[in-house]
């Protein structure tokens, strides 16, 4: 481990203004959203989905780095690069989602423990010499009646310490994602209360695994109500609790918290970040790393058909603006329509 390069790389991953694109889909997640759309299930859809994306005019001004599906890694562009390749050529450095998925967890009933540790050093040092230079593993923990378990936050802070030390054995920075998600209809502060303690059973299980702090990246979701919560937060609130769940949990050695989007809406998503970013004195960089509120539109536009290219690219290039302003704390909802 050189934790110089590591550092480099983290630090780079959440670059002034910038935040991570996550095309990382599972072939499951993928032909659900094409599903949606009609759009035909191929690994060539697959691919030229994209490929469109990533080579979106000036997406490098807003986006650091965008997170590969292991299909992905291996493709190539339509100009005949590797995905990898590509994303250098262009400044965007290439990362890896390495986790196997969700999968019940034993003993736990609607409780969830991702796995994928076997043989995961060999992978990752596949994936590092096709040019990830960071990797994605994501837990997942449920709110519901008598959940999460301390069993479940326990065991999936485990294998998320387990994972951030074979990547950073190898000098590729772990980004580490404890997802609440926001499925049920709890409050704002049932979701505070969750994500405060798994942050907390997180952070002390990397400490005891001897994860250095200053190589990785937090994955974290927000603190807002469930999805299907009567009471709305202000993005005042959501964004005070959020900061305040982070500096209860978060070391200041780490270089970046870059946000998943979880189903918020695209302006949401937006909205809550920036006045996350208006609260000024975290210690670290604030940014995003959202999947569907950054790609969802310009999917539809694209449809599965190459001759929407180009309206498809401005929507995916129009939203990674939009959350790179919200980065620095200088989104507004009426920007939306200009
Ligand atoms: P969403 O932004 O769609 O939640 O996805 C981010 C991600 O990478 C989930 O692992």
């Amino acid at each position: 481990m050189d934790i110089n390069i590591l550092n480099k790389i983290a630090v780079e991953m959440v670059a002034d203004s910038k935040g991570i694109l996550a095309i990382d889909e599972s072939h499951g997640t993928c032909k659900k959203r094409f599903d949606a759309l009609n759009i035909d299930v191929t690994e060539e859809n697959r691919r030229s989905y994209r490929d469109m994306l990533i080579s979106a005019n000036s997406l490098s001004d807003y986006i650091s780095g965008a997170i590969l599906f292991d299909e992905t890694i291996r493709q190539k562009t339509s100009e005949g690069s590797t995905f990898p390749d590509y994303l250098d050529k262009v400044g965007i450095i290439p990362g890896i989602k390495v986790d196997a998925g969700a999968k019940p967890f034993s003993s736990h009933p609607n409780e969830k423990i991702t796995e994928g540790l076997d043989n995961l050093t060999e992978r990752m040092k596949e994936y590092s010499s096709l040019g990830a230079k960071f990797a994605k593993w994501r837990a997942v923990i449920t709110i519901g009646e008598n959940i999460p378990s301390s069993a479940c936050m326990l065991a999936n802070s485990h294998a998320l310490a387990r994972y951030a030390s074979i990547c950073q054995e190898i000098n590729i920075v772990p980004i580490v994602e404890p997802e609440v998600l926001m499925d049920g209809s709890h409050n704002i502060n049932k979701c505070f209360e969750v994500t405060n303690t798994m942050q907390s059973i997180l952070f002390e299980t990397l400490d005891k695994l001897d994860i250095n702090f200053s190589g990785i990246i937090l994955k974290p979701n927000m603190i807002t109500p469930g999805a299907s919560c009567v009471e709305k937060s202000s993005p005042e609130e959501i964004a005070e609790l959020t900061v305040k769940c982070l500096g209860n949990n978060v070391p200041k050695e780490v270089p970046g918290i870059a946000f998943l989007s979880g189903g918020q809406s695209d302006e949401d998503a937006s909205n809550n970040l920036s006045n996350i970013n208006k609260i000024n004195n975290n210690p670290w960089k604030v940014t995003f790393s959202y999947g569907r509120a950054l790609q969802l539109e310009a999917m539809k536009k694209w449809g599965g058909n190459n001759q929407n290219i180009i309206e498809a690219q401005k929507i995916i290039s129009k939203r990674a603006y939009m959350n790179s302003l919200a980065a620095s704390g200088k989104y507004d909802l009426s920007m939306e329509s200009k």
